[in-house]
């Protein structure tokens, strides 16, 4: 089959503008972390308090082994829980959520910060909060009669007024064998 060179430069010309584009988005995705707001990762939404990582003692505002600071939420009709938390400011924050219920999201007004929590599914968003101050944590997906009640606290405070909490352990008697 006869291709004319000039149509034959063309076509590679396009496929390599179609390539770039590809590693360029792959790229991103790869090495700066730009992917969808939430990871695909499931759980089994009915049995959350037996699970390791959103069991009630384990829920909240944590440092990992590696400095990393991690926030973990429960969302359920008609609450976030823990009801209230505080971060640091000009921090990256890794948020991770699961529903206890039914279809929830979360909406931090002034923010950035708007994610669906599906049930089945942890909902994880990775984000700097600039500013400090107080914000609510409002569901934004209608989720029954108490959907605008639900709500929680963010206390946004200046890095240095920060203090992480005490452990990384659970506290309480639960875990104690
Ligand atoms: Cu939860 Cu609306």
């Amino acid at each position: 089959m006869h291709i004319d060179p000039l149509e034959r430069k063309w076509a590679y010309i396009s496929l390599g503008i179609a390539a770039l584009f590809v590693s360029v988005i792959l790229f991103d995705a790869l090495f700066h972390g730009v992917n969808a707001p939430s990871n695909v990762e499931t759980i089994d939404s009915a049995r959350l308090h037996l699970s390791e990582e959103f069991a009630e003692d384990n829920l909240g505002v944590q440092v990992d082994d590696n400095g990393n600071i991690i926030v973990r939420m429960v969302a359920g009709r008609y609450s976030f829980f823990p009801k209230h938390i505080t971060v640091p400011a000009d921090t990256p924050l890794k948020f991770r959520w699961a529903s206890i219920d039914v279809l929830h999201g979360v909406h931090m007004p002034m923010t950035n910060m708007s994610t669906m929590i599906v049930p089945g599914y942890v909902s994880e968003v990775n984000t700097v909060l600039p500013k400090p101050g107080d914000y609510p944590f409002l569901c934004n997906e209608y989720c029954g009669l108490g959907h605008d009640h639900m709500w929680s606290k963010v206390t946004v405070v200046a890095k240095q007024h920060w203090t992480p909490p005490a452990a990384n352990k659970p506290e309480g008697d639960l875990n104690d064998e």
